[in-house]
């Protein structure tokens, strides 16, 4: 009896939990102000709740991936007359590893699986892999909060919002900005501030249309959205749907939670009560106040053990990390900075000084404590002893490079495995922020044409005014950086020779960056002074134009500038081509000159290119650009036609620039 009983007992209870299975699976919608012991969240990868309801996404391993669903689908039917509409929002927040450099971001996504055993961890934001990015198959809407660009996804900015429908590349995106309704404006939000921001998502099945809403947490929902996408999700959302989150980490990482979350399949979700959600770690006022008294009791033998620790350890880092320094150096004695005052400058390399991070490694902001003198450092990881006296003697002869368009470098200093170069600092950073992002003010036309004109004095220096010529090989408006006064400055000249020194002399790799290299460069892999002016060429259309020489790149609706400002200009309207932001406020001559220079300097025949001098000439107005020769085929990735000869060309002295000029200090193998 006690048997049939118990087992009587068993099957009621199985029913019951049957039936809250299949009533929680009808849910409509849920709310969580924090994550805790109640939320139906299945999570993947490096993701996590904390105690206190904070769930983490990822944190600091590289190359990981962190996702969390809500663990039953929710019904989005299709066939039905029940409507594909949804509303959520939820609080996100990204602590990056080093000051405002993190990676890769979070999507909210539906998904028809929560499967994703299939998917590479870094760059598809957990989503997709290499074959799959596009497929219609993949039934997956996402909005993503991406920190780093991606060219091959078409990636606006470093900090954008965007709409994924099936692939990572944005069907809609908009830089992160909120609008203000009290300041009537939008204005610019840093997606990895490490502060908390909402986000809002709203789909109207009716209207088809897809809203995305972005601001602080500070402030209640804006009037305007972030982006209206006109969005059709019948072919993508099937019945049953998963939602949650996905986000990875790349090489470089963040700390990317989610405080609340909200959603709503049969209205809109309930607004989370900010005032309730989980505080992030580390910020002040969390700490139980027991904690201060513990704390000091342990601290006293935790001194001791740390100091006898961080002795060791002193003693160790010194071997290991010592400076390095060869009787060959003796002569470059003035250029060479002690590693310690380095140190001191940068505050021990801390990454809250953190300017940026190039292609080939950090670099920091720093404070000489002798002079006050503001410095940038570039820490450069270079292990192959073999080369290393070259690239120094290199160096230094660079230090003696003297012009007001060039970023000086001051000196360098050497340690194991490491090369740390230092530059006079640049107040206002690199050019190509304030061309493509919010953060900083729009340049006017007197403003660029202003850093043009130093650009190519600059160049022309490197190329013809010096003793030697000196190869720049990757002029790029990145590459620019701007004073105080915002006067543009190349840097990083020559240190592409860097990876000529590498350990495998047998591959011979193209340097410099996709979209500035001159067709001959990817044939041949010998960089020349037109190599430089084809560069040069790109680089005045990115100005003038304020747009990246190859938008969308990989795809075959891509967009290549120069040949975009070359169709408009056989259609005769050049000035089409011209940045919108300047709103038509620019002197009709010198932005035309500045647009047809490009076009000519990247024209496809190298010798057809003007040298840097001519260049310099037309910018001062010193010699005149006649009209470009109406030859299609001369100008951008257009190689075809080889006939054009030297005698169409637009310049007043058709003396071409003699091939000797290539000969460079930067040889191979000196
Ligand atoms: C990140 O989380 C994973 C899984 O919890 C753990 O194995 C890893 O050590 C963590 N990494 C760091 C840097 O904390
Ligand atoms: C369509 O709706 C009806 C009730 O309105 C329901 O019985 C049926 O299962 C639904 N069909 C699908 C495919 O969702
Ligand atoms: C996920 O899919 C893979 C195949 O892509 C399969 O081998 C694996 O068993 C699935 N995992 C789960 C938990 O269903
Ligand atoms: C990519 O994902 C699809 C499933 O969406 C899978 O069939 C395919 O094998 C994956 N490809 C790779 C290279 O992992
Ligand atoms: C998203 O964009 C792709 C091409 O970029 C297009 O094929 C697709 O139809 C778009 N999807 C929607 C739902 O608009
Ligand atoms: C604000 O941003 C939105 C989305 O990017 C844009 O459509 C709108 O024009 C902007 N409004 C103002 C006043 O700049
Ligand atoms: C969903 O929307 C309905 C209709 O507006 C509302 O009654 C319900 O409370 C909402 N649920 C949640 C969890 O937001």
């Amino acid at each position: 009896m006690a048997i049939v009983l118990r087992s009587l007992h068993f099957l009621i209870l199985l029913y019951v939990s049957y039936i809250l299975l299949a009533l929680a699976q009808d849910e409509k919608g849920f709310i969580y102000n924090g994550f805790h012991d109640q939320a139906n969240l299945g999570l993947d990868g490096i993701a996590e709740i904390h105690p206190n309801g904070l769930l983490q996404l990822t944190n600091l391993s590289q190359e990981q991936v962190g996702r969390a669903f809500y663990q039953f689908p929710i019904k989005f039917s299709t066939t039905n007359s029940s409507s594909l509409s949804f509303s959520t929002n939820f609080v996100f927040a990204m602590v990056p590893e080093v000051n405002n450099l993190g990676g890769h971001g979070i999507a909210f996504t539906i998904s028809a699986s929560t499967n994703f055993t299939h998917v590479l961890a870094s760059g598809y934001l957990g989503l997709f892999n290499d074959s799959n990015n596009g497929h219609l198959t993949n039934h997956i809407l996402a909005i993503e909060l991406d920190t780093v660009p991606d060219p091959e996804f078409e990636d606006i900015t470093e900090n954008h919002v965007g709409v994924d429908v099936n692939s990572m590349i944005s069907n809609e995106s908009a830089p992160a900005t909120y609008f203000s309704n009290e300041e009537g404006k939008n204005i610019s939000l840093d997606l990895m501030s490490g502060n908390p921001m909402h986000l809002w998502i709203d789909y109207d099945d009716a209207e088809k249309l897809l809203t995305v809403t972005l601001a602080p947490t500070t402030i209640p929902k804006p009037d305007r959205a972030l982006l209206s996408a006109p969005i059709d999700l019948s072919q993508i959302l099937l019945e049953s749907m998963y939602v949650g989150f996905s986000s990875a980490t790349g090489a470089v990482t963040s700390y990317q939670y989610i405080l609340g979350w909200s959603f709503n399949k049969s209205g809109p979700a309930q607004s989370l009560d900010v005032s309730s959600l989980p505080p992030l770690p580390g910020k002040k006022g969390n700490e139980k106040p027991g904690l201060a008294i513990i704390s000091s009791l342990i601290a006293v033998p935790l001194v001791l053990i740390t100091v006898v620790i961080g002795a060791a350890a002193y003693i160790w880092g010194r071997k290991k990390y010592e400076e390095v320094r060869e009787d060959w150096e003796e002569e470059y004695g003035s250029h060479r900075f002690s590693y310690n005052n380095l140190r001191k400058a940068t505050k021990g390399f801390k990454d809250t000084e953190v300017i940026g991070i190039g292609g080939f490694g950090k670099v920091y902001m720093g404070i000489l404590p002798s002079s006050n003198l503001q410095i940038a450092v570039k820490r450069v990881s270079h292990d192959s002893r073999q080369g290393m006296k070259e690239f120094v003697a290199e160096i230094v002869s660079m230090g003696r490079l003297r012009h007001r368009n060039l970023v000086q470098l001051l000196g360098y200093c050497r340690r194991r495995g490491e090369l740390l170069l230092v530059y006079d600092y640049m107040p206002n950073g690199s050019l190509d922020k304030f061309l493509y992002s919010n953060e900083k003010p729009n340049l006017n036309w007197v403003q660029r044409f202003r850093i043009i004109r130093g650009v190519a004095s600059g160049l022309l220096y490197l190329h013809e005014e010096w003793e030697q010529v000196v190869l720049h090989r990757d002029v790029k408006a990145s590459n620019v950086l701007l004073d105080a006064e915002l006067n543009g400055k190349l840097g990083d000249f020559g240190l592409a020779k860097l990876y000529d020194h590498g350990t495998n002399p047998q591959t011979t790799r193209v340097v410099g960056t996709v979209g500035y290299l001159a067709p001959e460069l990817t044939r041949t892999g010998r960089a020349t002074t037109f190599t430089d002016v084809y560069a040069f060429g790109a680089f005045l259309l990115e100005v003038a134009c304020g747009r990246k020489p190859i938008e969308g790149l990989g795809l075959p609706e891509r967009v290549i500038l120069i040949d975009w400002v070359a169709k408009c200009w056989r259609k005769g309207h050049i000035l089409d081509a011209s940045d919108p932001r300047l709103e038509g406020n620019y002197m009709v001559k010198e932005i035309e000159l500045v647009l047809k220079l490009g076009l000519f300097c990247s024209h496809s025949k190298p010798a057809a290119r003007p040298s840097m001098k001519q260049v310099v000439q037309f910018l001062d107005g010193d010699a005149d650009l006649r009209e470009l020769p109406y030859d299609s085929a001369s100008f951008g990735t257009y190689t075809s036609n080889e006939s054009s000869d030297f005698t169409s060309l637009p310049f007043s002295q058709a003396s071409g620039p003699s091939m000797s000029i290539t000969d460079s200090i930067l040889r191979d193998g000196r």
